[in-house]
Protein backbone atom coordinates (compact mmCIF):
# COMPACT_ATOMS: atom_id res chain seq x y z
CA UNK A 1 0.00 0.00 0.00
CA UNK A 2 1.54 3.45 -0.82
CA UNK A 3 2.57 5.50 1.95
CA UNK A 4 0.24 8.28 3.23
CA UNK A 5 3.88 10.40 2.67
CA UNK A 6 4.31 9.37 -0.38
CA UNK A 7 3.88 12.18 -3.26
CA UNK A 8 0.54 11.46 -5.52
CA UNK A 9 3.29 10.99 -8.78
CA UNK A 10 5.07 7.59 -6.53
CA UNK A 11 3.41 4.38 -6.43
CA UNK A 12 4.92 1.87 -4.32
CA UNK A 13 6.99 -1.01 -6.55
CA UNK A 14 5.30 -4.06 -7.14
CA UNK A 15 9.49 -5.96 -6.82
CA UNK A 16 11.63 -3.62 -4.99
CA UNK A 17 14.57 -5.11 -6.63
CA UNK A 18 12.88 -4.04 -10.25
CA UNK A 19 14.74 -1.27 -12.58
CA UNK A 20 12.29 1.21 -13.70
CA UNK A 21 12.78 1.72 -17.09
CA UNK A 22 12.47 4.75 -18.94
CA UNK A 23 14.74 6.32 -16.35
CA UNK A 24 18.25 4.25 -15.92
CA UNK A 25 20.88 3.98 -18.63
CA UNK A 26 20.29 1.08 -21.16
CA UNK A 27 23.17 -1.24 -19.70
CA UNK A 28 21.86 -0.50 -16.02
CA UNK A 29 21.16 -4.28 -15.22
CA UNK A 30 21.10 -6.50 -12.10
CA UNK A 31 23.18 -9.67 -12.49
CA UNK A 32 23.00 -13.04 -11.80
CA UNK A 33 23.90 -12.23 -8.16
CA UNK A 34 21.53 -9.31 -8.11
CA UNK A 35 24.23 -6.73 -7.84
CA UNK A 36 23.65 -3.81 -10.13
CA UNK A 37 26.31 -3.29 -13.56
CA UNK A 38 26.41 -0.56 -15.64
CA UNK A 39 28.41 -0.86 -18.84
CA UNK A 40 29.43 -4.32 -18.01
CA UNK A 41 30.90 -3.17 -15.14
CA UNK A 42 29.51 -4.73 -11.23
CA UNK A 43 29.10 -1.62 -8.96
CA UNK A 44 30.92 -3.27 -6.22
CA UNK A 45 33.86 -2.82 -8.54
CA UNK A 46 33.38 0.44 -9.24
CA UNK A 47 33.40 1.32 -5.90
CA UNK A 48 36.69 -0.69 -4.70
CA UNK A 49 38.54 0.84 -7.31
CA UNK A 50 37.49 4.47 -7.33
CA UNK A 51 35.82 4.77 -4.17
CA UNK A 52 32.23 6.52 -3.58
CA UNK A 53 30.38 8.91 -3.81
CA UNK A 54 31.33 7.97 -7.37
CA UNK A 55 30.28 9.41 -10.79
CA UNK A 56 29.46 6.73 -13.36
CA UNK A 57 29.23 7.84 -17.01
CA UNK A 58 27.99 5.38 -19.38
CA UNK A 59 29.88 6.29 -22.57
CA UNK A 60 27.94 3.77 -24.94
CA UNK A 61 24.60 5.83 -23.68
CA UNK A 62 26.11 9.18 -24.03
CA UNK A 63 26.97 8.27 -27.86
CA UNK A 64 23.58 6.95 -28.48
CA UNK A 65 21.64 9.71 -26.93
CA UNK A 66 23.94 12.43 -29.02
CA UNK A 67 23.73 10.74 -32.45
CA UNK A 68 19.80 10.17 -32.01
CA UNK A 69 19.47 13.68 -31.36
CA UNK A 70 22.15 14.71 -34.20
CA UNK A 71 20.00 12.02 -36.45
CA UNK A 72 16.48 13.87 -35.52
CA UNK A 73 17.85 17.51 -35.73
CA UNK A 74 19.42 16.42 -39.20
CA UNK A 75 16.50 14.82 -40.47
CA UNK A 76 14.17 17.57 -39.92
CA UNK A 77 16.34 20.10 -41.25
CA UNK A 78 17.20 18.08 -44.30
CA UNK A 79 13.27 17.59 -44.89
CA UNK A 80 12.65 21.25 -45.22
CA UNK A 81 15.74 22.03 -47.04
CA UNK A 82 18.77 23.42 -44.98
CA UNK A 83 20.98 21.80 -42.47
CA UNK A 84 21.55 21.47 -38.70
CA UNK A 85 24.49 22.02 -35.95
CA UNK A 86 23.91 20.15 -32.99
CA UNK A 87 26.28 21.97 -29.93
CA UNK A 88 26.67 19.56 -27.02
CA UNK A 89 26.01 22.85 -23.98
CA UNK A 90 29.32 22.30 -22.31
CA UNK A 91 28.01 23.45 -18.84
CA UNK A 92 26.38 20.19 -18.33
CA UNK A 93 28.69 17.83 -17.64
CA UNK A 94 32.43 18.77 -19.28
CA UNK A 95 35.94 17.54 -18.72
CA UNK A 96 38.57 16.77 -21.88
CA UNK A 97 37.34 13.24 -22.20
CA UNK A 98 33.68 14.21 -23.01
CA UNK A 99 35.00 17.12 -25.53
CA UNK A 100 37.22 14.30 -27.24
CA UNK A 101 33.55 12.25 -27.38
CA UNK A 102 32.09 15.53 -29.05
CA UNK A 103 34.73 16.08 -31.26
CA UNK A 104 34.47 12.12 -32.32
CA UNK A 105 30.54 12.58 -32.97
CA UNK A 106 30.86 15.84 -34.91
CA UNK A 107 29.07 17.86 -32.86
CA UNK A 108 29.98 21.69 -31.93
CA UNK A 109 30.52 22.87 -28.09
CA UNK A 110 28.93 25.61 -26.56
CA UNK A 111 30.98 26.78 -23.49
CA UNK A 112 29.83 29.60 -20.85
CA UNK A 113 32.91 30.64 -19.31
CA UNK A 114 36.58 31.02 -19.44
CA UNK A 115 36.91 28.06 -17.57
CA UNK A 116 34.76 26.03 -19.42
CA UNK A 117 37.03 27.19 -22.69
CA UNK A 118 39.71 26.36 -21.23
CA UNK A 119 38.61 23.00 -21.04
CA UNK A 120 37.45 22.60 -24.40
CA UNK A 121 40.68 23.90 -26.06
CA UNK A 122 42.48 21.34 -23.67
CA UNK A 123 40.61 18.67 -24.80
CA UNK A 124 41.83 19.22 -28.16
CA UNK A 125 38.89 20.59 -30.34
CA UNK A 126 38.77 23.14 -33.18
CA UNK A 127 38.33 26.07 -32.04
CA UNK A 128 35.71 26.73 -35.06
CA UNK A 129 33.39 24.11 -33.82
CA UNK A 130 33.36 26.55 -30.75
CA UNK A 131 30.96 29.48 -29.24
CA UNK A 132 30.91 31.15 -26.08
CA UNK A 133 27.88 31.78 -24.09
CA UNK A 134 27.56 34.51 -21.16
CA UNK A 135 26.05 37.27 -20.17
CA UNK A 136 29.31 38.92 -18.47
CA UNK A 137 32.17 37.87 -20.24
CA UNK A 138 35.09 39.47 -18.77
CA UNK A 139 37.80 41.35 -21.17
CA UNK A 140 39.90 38.53 -21.00
CA UNK A 141 37.35 35.70 -21.94
CA UNK A 142 36.40 38.18 -24.85
CA UNK A 143 40.27 37.95 -25.50
CA UNK A 144 41.41 34.53 -25.02
CA UNK A 145 37.87 33.69 -27.22
CA UNK A 146 39.35 35.90 -30.00
CA UNK A 147 42.75 34.80 -30.28
CA UNK A 148 41.96 31.19 -30.00
CA UNK A 149 39.47 32.21 -33.36
CA UNK A 150 36.58 30.47 -31.62
CA UNK A 151 33.48 29.99 -34.43
CA UNK A 152 31.28 32.13 -32.66
CA UNK A 153 30.67 34.57 -29.55
CA UNK A 154 27.13 35.05 -28.18
CA UNK A 155 26.78 38.32 -27.68
CA UNK A 156 24.35 38.83 -24.61
CA UNK A 157 24.06 42.79 -24.12
CA UNK A 158 24.94 45.98 -26.07
CA UNK A 159 28.17 46.65 -23.85
CA UNK A 160 29.59 43.44 -25.83
CA UNK A 161 29.18 44.22 -28.87
CA UNK A 162 31.90 47.15 -28.30
CA UNK A 163 33.90 44.62 -26.15
CA UNK A 164 34.08 42.09 -28.55
CA UNK A 165 34.65 44.52 -31.79
CA UNK A 166 37.75 46.01 -29.84
CA UNK A 167 39.12 42.51 -29.29
CA UNK A 168 39.00 41.49 -32.80
CA UNK A 169 39.80 44.87 -34.11
CA UNK A 170 43.26 44.55 -32.09
CA UNK A 171 43.95 41.41 -33.54
CA UNK A 172 42.98 42.41 -36.98
CA UNK A 173 40.64 39.36 -37.20
CA UNK A 174 36.66 39.40 -37.99
CA UNK A 175 34.96 37.15 -35.11
CA UNK A 176 31.73 35.86 -35.81
CA UNK A 177 28.60 36.20 -33.14
CA UNK A 178 25.07 35.78 -32.69
CA UNK A 179 22.73 38.11 -30.88
CA UNK A 180 20.91 36.43 -27.75
CA UNK A 181 17.36 37.57 -27.84
CA UNK A 182 15.09 37.12 -24.72
CA UNK A 183 11.80 36.28 -26.48
CA UNK A 184 9.56 36.72 -23.55
CA UNK A 185 8.15 33.15 -23.92
CA UNK A 186 7.29 31.29 -20.40
CA UNK A 187 9.01 28.26 -20.55
CA UNK A 188 7.23 25.42 -18.36
CA UNK A 189 9.98 24.47 -16.12
CA UNK A 190 11.23 25.56 -12.35
CA UNK A 191 11.38 29.55 -12.52
CA UNK A 192 15.36 29.49 -11.88
CA UNK A 193 15.64 27.03 -15.25
CA UNK A 194 13.57 29.51 -17.35
CA UNK A 195 15.56 31.91 -18.99
CA UNK A 196 13.38 33.91 -21.59
CA UNK A 197 11.02 35.34 -19.46
CA UNK A 198 10.92 39.30 -19.23
CA UNK A 199 11.83 40.24 -15.76
CA UNK A 200 15.97 37.95 -15.88
CA UNK A 201 19.26 38.48 -16.73
CA UNK A 202 19.54 36.84 -20.56
CA UNK A 203 19.67 38.97 -23.87
CA UNK A 204 18.58 41.95 -25.51
CA UNK A 205 14.47 42.19 -25.43
CA UNK A 206 13.24 41.88 -29.02
CA UNK A 207 12.47 45.53 -29.25
CA UNK A 208 15.84 46.32 -28.99
CA UNK A 209 17.22 43.56 -31.19
CA UNK A 210 17.39 46.06 -34.65
CA UNK A 211 19.33 48.63 -33.22
CA UNK A 212 21.45 45.95 -31.56
CA UNK A 213 22.28 44.37 -34.84
CA UNK A 214 22.54 47.69 -36.85
CA UNK A 215 25.23 48.49 -34.61
CA UNK A 216 27.08 44.51 -34.70
CA UNK A 217 26.45 44.99 -38.66
CA UNK A 218 28.44 48.32 -38.35
CA UNK A 219 32.01 47.23 -37.05
CA UNK A 220 33.83 45.43 -40.09
CA UNK A 221 35.76 42.69 -37.63
CA UNK A 222 31.82 41.32 -36.63
CA UNK A 223 30.33 38.68 -38.97
CA UNK A 224 26.70 39.17 -37.91
CA UNK A 225 26.25 34.94 -37.82
CA UNK A 226 21.99 35.17 -36.47
CA UNK A 227 19.91 35.48 -33.36
CA UNK A 228 20.22 33.29 -30.42
CA UNK A 229 17.56 32.21 -27.92
CA UNK A 230 17.77 29.34 -24.92
CA UNK A 231 14.16 29.85 -22.92
CA UNK A 232 14.81 27.13 -20.23
CA UNK A 233 16.01 23.65 -18.97
CA UNK A 234 14.43 21.15 -18.55
CA UNK A 235 11.23 21.47 -20.98
CA UNK A 236 8.81 18.80 -21.93
CA UNK A 237 5.79 20.74 -23.46
CA UNK A 238 6.50 21.66 -27.61
CA UNK A 239 4.68 24.60 -27.11
CA UNK A 240 7.55 26.96 -25.96
CA UNK A 241 10.17 25.85 -28.18
CA UNK A 242 7.49 26.58 -30.83
CA UNK A 243 6.37 30.04 -29.82
CA UNK A 244 10.31 30.94 -29.38
CA UNK A 245 10.76 29.88 -32.93
CA UNK A 246 7.93 32.38 -34.50
CA UNK A 247 8.96 35.21 -32.52
CA UNK A 248 12.73 34.36 -33.87
CA UNK A 249 12.08 33.88 -37.21
CA UNK A 250 9.91 37.22 -37.27
CA UNK A 251 12.75 38.98 -36.29
CA UNK A 252 14.89 36.82 -38.60
CA UNK A 253 12.75 38.35 -41.23
CA UNK A 254 12.57 42.10 -40.38
CA UNK A 255 16.78 41.98 -40.29
CA UNK A 256 17.35 40.17 -43.23
CA UNK A 257 15.61 43.14 -45.32
CA UNK A 258 19.27 44.39 -44.09
CA UNK A 259 21.40 41.94 -45.14
CA UNK A 260 21.53 37.88 -45.39
CA UNK A 261 21.71 35.76 -42.00
CA UNK A 262 23.22 32.63 -42.46
CA UNK A 263 22.26 30.54 -39.14
CA UNK A 264 20.05 30.97 -36.40
CA UNK A 265 20.56 29.03 -32.88
CA UNK A 266 17.31 27.76 -30.63
CA UNK A 267 19.17 26.96 -27.83
CA UNK A 268 18.60 23.81 -26.04
CA UNK A 269 16.60 22.74 -22.83
CA UNK A 270 14.83 19.31 -23.53
CA UNK A 271 13.76 17.97 -20.72
CA UNK A 272 14.63 13.77 -19.37
CA UNK A 273 12.87 11.21 -16.89
CA UNK A 274 14.30 12.19 -13.39
CA UNK A 275 11.43 9.63 -11.86
CA UNK A 276 8.39 7.74 -13.60
CA UNK A 277 6.58 11.08 -13.70
CA UNK A 278 8.69 12.11 -16.15
CA UNK A 279 7.90 11.53 -19.80
CA UNK A 280 9.91 12.86 -22.33
CA UNK A 281 8.62 13.69 -25.68
CA UNK A 282 10.32 12.00 -28.44
CA UNK A 283 13.31 13.81 -29.40
CA UNK A 284 12.22 13.36 -33.13
CA UNK A 285 8.90 14.98 -32.21
CA UNK A 286 10.61 17.71 -30.81
CA UNK A 287 12.95 18.56 -33.44
CA UNK A 288 10.19 17.88 -36.46
CA UNK A 289 7.69 20.57 -34.76
CA UNK A 290 10.60 23.25 -33.92
CA UNK A 291 12.29 22.48 -37.80
CA UNK A 292 8.45 22.80 -39.65
CA UNK A 293 7.73 25.85 -37.70
CA UNK A 294 10.73 27.86 -38.50
CA UNK A 295 10.07 26.42 -42.35
CA UNK A 296 6.40 27.25 -42.23
CA UNK A 297 7.69 31.03 -40.77
CA UNK A 298 10.22 31.47 -42.98
CA UNK A 299 7.99 30.65 -45.97
CA UNK A 300 5.29 32.90 -44.86
CA UNK A 301 7.52 35.71 -45.10
CA UNK A 302 9.62 34.66 -47.89
CA UNK A 303 12.60 34.43 -46.69
CA UNK A 304 14.87 31.51 -46.69
CA UNK A 305 15.41 28.97 -43.66
CA UNK A 306 18.68 29.69 -41.90
CA UNK A 307 21.01 26.93 -41.28
CA UNK A 308 19.40 25.56 -37.43
CA UNK A 309 21.44 25.32 -34.43
CA UNK A 310 20.46 24.01 -31.23
CA UNK A 311 22.47 23.36 -27.69
CA UNK A 312 20.98 20.38 -26.11
CA UNK A 313 23.29 19.36 -22.87
CA UNK A 314 20.84 17.63 -20.58
CA UNK A 315 19.22 15.19 -23.23
CA UNK A 316 22.38 14.22 -24.13
CA UNK A 317 24.46 13.40 -21.01
CA UNK A 318 21.78 13.31 -17.72
CA UNK A 319 20.04 10.10 -18.31
CA UNK A 320 23.80 9.60 -19.21
CA UNK A 321 24.87 9.46 -15.50
CA UNK A 322 24.60 7.41 -12.43
CA UNK A 323 25.88 8.35 -8.62
CA UNK A 324 27.31 5.54 -6.57
CA UNK A 325 27.29 6.11 -3.00
CA UNK A 326 27.76 4.13 0.09
CA UNK A 327 25.11 4.19 2.92
CA UNK A 328 26.37 5.18 6.72
CA UNK A 329 23.41 5.03 8.31
CA UNK A 330 19.41 4.86 8.34
CA UNK A 331 17.08 5.57 10.88
CA UNK A 332 13.05 5.56 10.94
CA UNK A 333 11.09 8.78 11.47
CA UNK A 334 7.93 9.05 12.74
CA UNK A 335 6.09 11.59 10.73
CA UNK A 336 2.20 13.68 11.98
CA UNK A 337 -0.40 12.57 13.47
CA UNK A 338 -0.40 8.93 11.89
CA UNK A 339 2.66 8.36 12.87
CA UNK A 340 3.32 7.24 9.53
CA UNK A 341 7.11 6.26 8.83
CA UNK A 342 9.61 7.80 6.56
CA UNK A 343 12.91 5.83 6.13
CA UNK A 344 16.34 8.39 6.17
CA UNK A 345 19.25 6.83 4.37
CA UNK A 346 22.13 9.11 4.83
CA UNK A 347 24.89 8.39 1.91
CA UNK A 348 28.39 9.79 1.59
CA UNK A 349 27.93 12.67 -0.14
CA UNK A 350 24.93 15.49 -0.90
CA UNK A 351 24.49 18.71 -1.60
CA UNK A 352 27.58 19.00 -2.57
CA UNK A 353 27.86 16.92 -5.73
CA UNK A 354 24.23 16.87 -6.33
CA UNK A 355 22.61 20.08 -5.70
CA UNK A 356 20.06 20.07 -7.63
CA UNK A 357 17.22 18.89 -4.83
CA UNK A 358 18.42 22.13 -3.17
CA UNK A 359 18.55 24.51 -5.55
CA UNK A 360 15.18 23.31 -8.39
CA UNK A 361 13.39 20.94 -5.89
CA UNK A 362 14.18 18.40 -8.52
CA UNK A 363 13.26 15.19 -7.96
CA UNK A 364 15.68 11.96 -8.81
CA UNK A 365 14.70 7.90 -8.18
CA UNK A 366 17.12 5.59 -6.44
CA UNK A 367 17.59 1.63 -6.02
CA UNK A 368 19.56 -0.30 -3.76
CA UNK A 369 22.50 -1.53 -6.33
CA UNK A 370 24.71 -4.05 -3.96
CA UNK A 371 22.02 -6.70 -4.07
CA UNK A 372 19.11 -7.50 -3.98
CA UNK A 373 16.15 -7.65 -1.09
CA UNK A 374 13.72 -9.84 0.43
CA UNK A 375 11.63 -7.08 2.13
CA UNK A 376 8.94 -5.28 1.69
CA UNK A 377 9.12 -1.57 0.08
CA UNK A 378 9.57 1.63 2.66
CA UNK A 379 8.90 5.25 1.71
CA UNK A 380 12.27 6.27 2.14
CA UNK A 381 14.29 9.97 2.02
CA UNK A 382 17.88 9.84 0.61
CA UNK A 383 20.05 12.49 2.72
CA UNK A 384 23.34 13.67 2.25
CA UNK A 385 26.32 14.22 5.31
CA UNK A 386 26.17 18.05 4.96
CA UNK A 387 25.09 20.54 7.83
CA UNK A 388 21.99 21.43 6.41
CA UNK A 389 18.68 19.94 6.95
CA UNK A 390 17.62 20.16 2.54
CA UNK A 391 20.43 18.38 2.11
CA UNK A 392 18.34 15.82 0.22
CA UNK A 393 19.24 13.83 -2.82
CA UNK A 394 15.92 12.10 -3.63
CA UNK A 395 12.80 13.17 -1.46
CA UNK A 396 10.90 10.35 -2.14
CA UNK A 397 11.62 6.91 -3.34
CA UNK A 398 10.73 3.41 -1.89
CA UNK A 399 14.25 1.20 -1.27
CA UNK A 400 13.96 -1.70 0.45
CA UNK A 401 13.27 -2.14 4.42
CA UNK A 402 16.30 -3.39 5.19
CA UNK A 403 18.86 -0.57 3.17
CA UNK A 404 21.54 -0.33 5.90
CA UNK A 405 25.17 0.69 6.25
CA UNK A 406 27.81 -0.29 3.49
CA UNK A 407 25.06 -0.78 0.94
CA UNK A 408 25.55 0.84 -2.48
CA UNK A 409 22.53 2.78 -3.45
CA UNK A 410 22.76 4.34 -6.92
CA UNK A 411 20.43 7.57 -8.04
CA UNK A 412 19.88 7.89 -11.51
CA UNK A 413 20.25 10.48 -14.36
CA UNK A 414 22.75 12.03 -12.35
CA UNK A 415 24.67 13.08 -15.62
CA UNK A 416 23.66 16.55 -16.29
CA UNK A 417 24.13 19.82 -13.60
CA UNK A 418 25.68 17.44 -10.61
CA UNK A 419 29.37 17.32 -11.32
CA UNK A 420 29.62 20.48 -12.87
CA UNK A 421 27.45 22.46 -10.20
CA UNK A 422 29.49 20.11 -7.34
CA UNK A 423 31.02 22.32 -4.85
CA UNK A 424 33.54 21.63 -1.27
CA UNK A 425 30.78 22.72 1.10
CA UNK A 426 32.14 21.19 4.37
CA UNK A 427 35.11 20.43 2.74
CA UNK A 428 33.78 17.72 1.58
CA UNK A 429 36.14 16.29 -1.90
CA UNK A 430 34.73 15.99 -5.31
CA UNK A 431 33.88 12.78 -6.17
CA UNK A 432 35.54 11.08 -9.16
CA UNK A 433 34.10 10.74 -12.64
CA UNK A 434 34.61 7.17 -14.14
CA UNK A 435 33.11 6.20 -17.80
CA UNK A 436 32.31 2.40 -17.96
CA UNK A 437 31.81 1.08 -21.66
CA UNK A 438 31.75 -3.05 -22.39
CA UNK A 439 32.93 -4.58 -19.18
CA UNK A 440 35.65 -1.40 -18.95
CA UNK A 441 36.05 1.42 -16.53
CA UNK A 442 38.05 4.51 -17.39
CA UNK A 443 38.77 6.79 -15.03
CA UNK A 444 38.39 10.65 -16.27
CA UNK A 445 38.82 12.77 -13.33
CA UNK A 446 40.25 11.36 -10.35
CA UNK A 447 38.54 12.04 -6.80
CA UNK A 448 39.87 15.14 -4.52
CA UNK A 449 42.09 14.73 -1.84
CA UNK A 450 42.43 16.38 1.38
CA UNK A 451 45.62 17.76 -0.08
CA UNK A 452 43.48 19.20 -2.87
CA UNK A 453 41.44 20.99 -0.11
CA UNK A 454 44.14 22.52 1.45
CA UNK A 455 46.08 22.98 -1.61
CA UNK A 456 45.11 27.11 -2.28
CA UNK A 457 45.15 28.06 1.52
CA UNK A 458 48.19 30.09 1.39
CA UNK A 459 48.51 30.58 5.06
CA UNK A 460 48.40 26.54 5.83
CA UNK A 461 51.94 25.80 6.83
CA UNK A 462 52.46 29.40 8.65
C1 LIG B 1 22.38 29.22 -23.57
C2 LIG B 1 22.17 27.82 -23.18
N1 LIG B 1 22.21 26.87 -24.13
C3 LIG B 1 22.02 25.56 -23.82
C4 LIG B 1 21.78 25.17 -22.53
C5 LIG B 1 21.60 23.70 -22.26
O1 LIG B 1 20.38 23.40 -21.69
P1 LIG B 1 19.96 21.88 -21.47
O2 LIG B 1 21.09 21.23 -20.74
O3 LIG B 1 18.73 21.94 -20.68
O4 LIG B 1 19.77 21.29 -22.82
C6 LIG B 1 21.72 26.12 -21.51
C7 LIG B 1 21.44 25.71 -20.13
O5 LIG B 1 21.10 26.43 -19.26
C8 LIG B 1 21.93 27.49 -21.84
O6 LIG B 1 21.90 28.44 -20.92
Amino acid sequence: MNSLLAPSWLTEPNDVNAVATGIWPASFKRDAEGQIEIGGVAVGDLAAEFGTPLYVLDKDEFFARAMRIKAAFHAAADRYGTAAKIYYAGKAFLCTEIVRWVDELGLYLDASSGGELAVALAGGIDAKRVGLHGNNKSHSEIGKAVTAGLGVIVIDSEIEVERIASSAGAQDVIQPVRLRVNTGVHAHTHEYLATAREDQKFGIAIADVPEVVAKIRSHKHLQFLGLHSHIGSQIFAVEGFVEAAKRLVALHAELSKDGPIPELNLGGGFGVAYTPADRPKDIEEIAFAIVETVAEECKKLSVDIPVLCFEPGRAIVGPAGVTLYNVGTTKDVLVGENADVRKYVSIDGGMSDNARPALYEADYTACLASRMSTEPAALARVVGKHCESGDIVVRDSYLPEDISPNDLLAVATTGAYCFSLASNYNYLARPAVVAVSRGKADLLVRAETEVDLLSRDVKVSK
